[in-house]
This record gives C-alpha cells, sequence and structure tokens, in this order.
C-alpha cells in the first residue's frame, strides 16, 4: 500500500492527539504542520520529528509533497479552509463541525465529488471502541431492530473555555450545546439507525450567553425514534447513549463503558476510548486514501445529522430561546 503525506494545521488542544494517532499510523507520513504561532510549530517539528513546519497556510497549499491535510482550527474556519485545501488537490479530514451551516455543508461535498477527492469528517465518538462495537452489534443484529435511541450528554461547562480549560473563540450558533455536543451525538444515532431524519422536533433554553440546554427529538423515515438531551448547565458529567432493540439494549457511558444487556462488553478510562477514538479515525483516513474508497464519516454521511442540527437550531430560534 502507498504511504500517504499529510499536513496537521492548526496546532491547538485537538490537534496533539492527531500528531499522537498519525505518528503512529501505519501507511503516513507525518510530513508537515501549520499554525500561526511560530513558537508552536518549532515545537511540534521538534516534538514529533516533522519534516516542514509552517506558518503560512499557503505554504501548505503549494506543498506538492502534501496530499491530504487535516484541519483542526476553530470552526469558523472550516467552511473557507476545505474549499481552498479540496481547490488545492488535498483530501481533507476536517475536525466537526464540517461547516456552518447545510448550504455550505453540501457545497464541500459537491466540491469534493468535483475535485475527485475525498471529505472526511472528524466525528471522533463513532471511531471510539464503544461505539465502534455498539455499530457492528446492532449491524449484526445482536438487539433485533434497533426502536429508540436516548442520548444524555450533560456536563457543566462555560461557554468560550475549551474542553482544555483553554479559552477559544466561538461562533453564535456552532458554539451552542446543540452544536457543540448534540453535532457527534446526532451523528452516531444516525449511523446506528442507517436511516435518514423524517420529522425534527426540538426546544432549547439559554443561561450563559448562547443556547446551553436543548432537547431534540428526530423521527427516522421507518419510524426509529432518537432523543437527544445536551447541557452546559449540568453540576456533574452523565454522558449515556441507549439503544433499545426488539430483542435487547445496548449502553454506552461516555468513551468508558459498554454494556449488551446489563453485561459489561468494554471498559476503558475516558482518556483512553478517546486516544483510541482519534487512532481509528486516522487509520480510517489513511486506509479509505490508500484504497480509494468512500471513508466512514465521509461529509455525505455526516450530512443527515447536519439537516438536523439546522433544523433543531431554526426551531429554538422560532420560540424565541436564544
Ligand atoms: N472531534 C472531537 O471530538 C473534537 C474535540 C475537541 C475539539 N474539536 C474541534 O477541533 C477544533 C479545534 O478545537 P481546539 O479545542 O483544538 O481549539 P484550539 O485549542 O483553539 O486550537 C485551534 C488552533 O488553531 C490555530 N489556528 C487558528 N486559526 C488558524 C488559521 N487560520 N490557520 C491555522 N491555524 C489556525 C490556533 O493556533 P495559532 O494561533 O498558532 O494559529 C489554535 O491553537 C474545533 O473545530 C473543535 O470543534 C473536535
Amino acid at each position: 500500500m502507498k504511504t500517504v503525506s499529510i499536513a496537521i494545521v492548526g496546532l491547538g488542544s485537538i490537534a496533539e492527539y492527531h500528531l499522537r494517532a498519525f505518528r503512529k499510523t501505519e501507511g503516513c507520513r507525518l510530513h508537515a504542520v501549520m499554525s500561526r504561532k511560530r513558537e508552536t510549530v518549532e515545537r511540534v517539528v521538534k516534538d514529533y520529528d516533522v519534516e516542514q513546519g509552517y506558518v503560512r497556510w499557503e505554504d501548505v497549499l503549494t506543498d506538492a509533497d502534501v496530499e491530504a491535510v487535516v484541519l483542526c482550527t476553530p470552526n469558523d474556519t472550516h467552511y473557507a479552509m476545505t474549499v481552498q485545501a479540496l481547490n488545492a488537490g488535498k483530501h481533507v479530514l476536517v475536525e466537526k463541525p464540517l461547516a456552518g451551516n447545510v448550504q455550505e455543508a453540501e457545497d464541500l461535498c459537491r466540491l469534493a465529488e468535483r475535485c475527485g477527492r475525498r471529505l472526511m469528517v472528524a466525528m471522533t465518538a463513532r471511531f471510539t471502541p464503544q461505539y465502534l462495537t455498539a455499530w457492528h452489534c446492532l449491524r449484526s443484529g445482536t438487539i433485533g431492530e434497533p426502536i429508540q435511541f436516548i442520548i444524555r450528554w450533560l456536563e457543566p461547562k462555560t461557554i468560550g473555555i475549551n474542553w482544555e480549560k483553554k479559552p477559544v473563540p466561538v461562533d453564535a450558533v456552532t458554539g451552542t450545546v446543540l452544536y457543540h455536543h448534540g453535532s457527534h451525538m446526532l451523528d452516531a444515532a444516525l449511523w446506528f439507525a442507517e436511516d435518514e431524519p423524517a420529522e425534527v422536533y426540538a426546544v432549547g433554553t439559554r443561561h450563559q450567553r448562547l443556547m446551553d440546554d436543548v432537547a431534540v427529538i428526530v423521527k427516522t423515515r421507518r419510524g426509529q425514534l432518537i432523543t437527544s438531551v445536551h447541557s452546559f448547565n449540568a453540576p456533574a458529567k452523565t454522558h449515556d447513549f441507549v439503544a433499545v432493540g426488539t430483542r435487547g439494549i445496548l449502553e454506552i457511558n461516555a468513551y468508558e463503558r459498554l454494556s449488551l444487556n446489563g453485561e459489561i462488553r468494554i471498559q476503558t478510562t475516558w482518556q483512553q476510548g478517546l486516544e483510541q477514538g482519534v487512532d481509528n479515525q486516522s487509520l480510517e483516513f489513511i486506509q479509505s486514501l490508500q484504497a480509494d474508497r468512500e471513508p466512514i464519516a465521509s461529509g455525505r454521511q455526516v450530512l443527515p445529522s447536519f439537516r438536523v442540527l439546522e433544523q433543531a437550531y431554526a426551531l429554538t430560534v422560532r420560540q424565541g430561546a436564544l
């Protein structure tokens, strides 16, 4: 299999996970990194033994050795930088959210197809051992026909402070709890359901500066129900995802535990679950490029959840929740 040469762009918190993962991904050469702060670039080049360190995005785009870019930059840069990378002939793995709205997300999918390049979104939850194994269980009919997916993703969080307690820029739409956590969970639920959304209902409230409590209900075309409840205002973390089938129940707790009918199948720490998720995600990106096939969590696959997010957001705006 040929080796794929990549560049990682935007060297902040999540980039460290990508750097560690891609450095050990078989078939991948970590050729370049880029961020605007020179001292960060110099540190990463040294720590991860990278061939090229850039502070200008244009240098990544014109580097003929870069076949694929991994965009770990803030949300409001994803659309424009993905357009530029695809137009420069690069494959793209972009951090979530794919773009700022459905129109942009659809544009990106079409552009990737026109350019003959692969577009994947870092829906990392899908790739954690817990969610990946649950997906295989569902496909093999372990719990029969899935009827409902029930999600509670509640935690204390200050808007504008990231998961590593660092201030980060916040976009008015994608900074809401709906997009921030809902993007992962609604995507995972629709992936599990293997179905398109048919009806979307949502209510939201705001305690901080953007919507920070929301409940979304989706009915799929085949009649499966998804209930996804998210909060930035819970005093402690509760992260669970329950799949109810005609013959059994799967339960995922955070990126830690997977149980089948109450029996534990996988148990890791959150950190291990996340690290393994990023490792699997990186491997999937590289292997899809080597095999010239659509990756899991391609732009197209993520679009249905993006449509749900946009509809849910519009409903909460109409209610005056924001
Ligand atoms: N998949 C997941 O589970 C997951 C988890 C966490 C975060 N994320 C996503 O990852 C992205 C980054 O989040 P983060 O928490 O890592 O934020 P972060 O720590 O602020 O990192 C982003 C970095 O991008 C760099 N940057 C900003 N604008 C740039 C530009 N125009 N060109 C190049 N580099 C630029 C900044 O460094 P310089 O100042 O050096 O340029 C900054 O350090 C967000 O979209 C977030 O939603 C996903």
